[in-house]
């Protein structure tokens, strides 16, 4: 197949940050990222992924297997509504005070951060992310990746550790982040009129996180801006992210194009 190498290491934080990127003095422009943990080893290139499940159809009763019938054309159907409604969009020079206000009472959390329990807890920096490969979560959590973290309630402070390498590379100023799962952070943002010029998705990349993620994003796309994400080339081939974009771009008449292991689509100008 179209299969391009595995993508490199991968960084993912299990939360929504926003670099809000001043390019001129009067437009903040604002690049929404969503990612969160995605087991690498779903992206490395892995034969077992893709055997078909073969059922034994002798032992299988005829009568619980489903019923062949013609697939309603996909306009039909309504899972590819979304129909919240978002509200009017925020002024982009408002949009960090939104968040802070929405989701943090108002007070930064780069504030006194860290706090005095977990400043020892946290290494300077950390910016490595983990690659694809492995036993899964504990190789990763207790010999390979996070062997030099702490661990506290079963909790390798992640969060606290993103929030420290933000620290570490002075960007607390240009990037704000919500400690929800994607799905929930794209609801509140429509709710909120918090809208982006420039959205990466990349988060869950089975086909249903990827699709509910890629309509909730353009949801509060603005005009003429762009969405893109990773992984389009993964071992799940056209199953997950892959398929959700193609079929995204088909319903809605618009472009993937594709640039790495990144698709990117265009939004079409107010
Ligand atoms: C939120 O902020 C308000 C005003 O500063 C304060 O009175 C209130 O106690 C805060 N709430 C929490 C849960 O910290």
């Amino acid at each position: 197949m179209k299969q391009e190498p595995p993508p490199p290491v991968h960084h993912r934080k299990k939360m929504v940050a926003f670099p809000i990127n001043k390019f001129t003095k009067s437009t903040a422009f604002f690049i929404i990222l969503l990612s969160c943990y995605f087991l690498g080893y779903l992206s490395a290139p892995t034969n077992k992924l893709e055997q078909p499940i073969s059922l034994n159809k002798q032992r299988v009763p005829q009568s619980i297997l489903p019923a062949v019938t013609t697939a309603p054309a996909a306009a039909e159907l309504d899972y590819n509504r979304f129909s919240t409604r978002c509200v009017n969009p925020v002024a982009s020079e408002h949009v960090r005070q939104t968040i802070l206000d929405r989701v943090f009472n108002g007070t930064s959390p780069w504030q006194n951060f860290p706090a005095a329990h977990v400043t020892p807890l946290l290494r300077p920096h950390r910016i490595k992310g983990w690659g694809s490969k492995g036993a899964v979560f504990e190789n990763l959590i207790r010999k390979e990746k996070f062997k030099d973290m702490k661990m506290v309630n079963g909790d390798v402070l992640l969060m606290h550790q993103f929030m420290q390498n933000v620290v570490y590379v002075k960007a607390t100023e240009s990037i704000m982040f919500m400690p929800f799962s994607t799905s929930s952070s794209l609801e509140k943002l429509c709710e909120w009129g918090v809208f982006g010029e420039l959205i990466e998705v990349d988060a869950g990349h089975d086909f249903h996180s990827a699709w509910s993620d890629i309509n909730k994003a353009y949801k509060i796309l603005r005009p003429g801006g762009v969405i893109f994400g990773h992984d389009y080339f993964t071992s799940a081939d056209n199953k997950g992210v892959r398929r959700a974009v193609n079929l995204f771009a088909r319903l809605n008449n618009l472009r993937v194009q594709l640039d790495g292991q990144h698709w990117v689509i265009h939004s079409p100008p107010a």
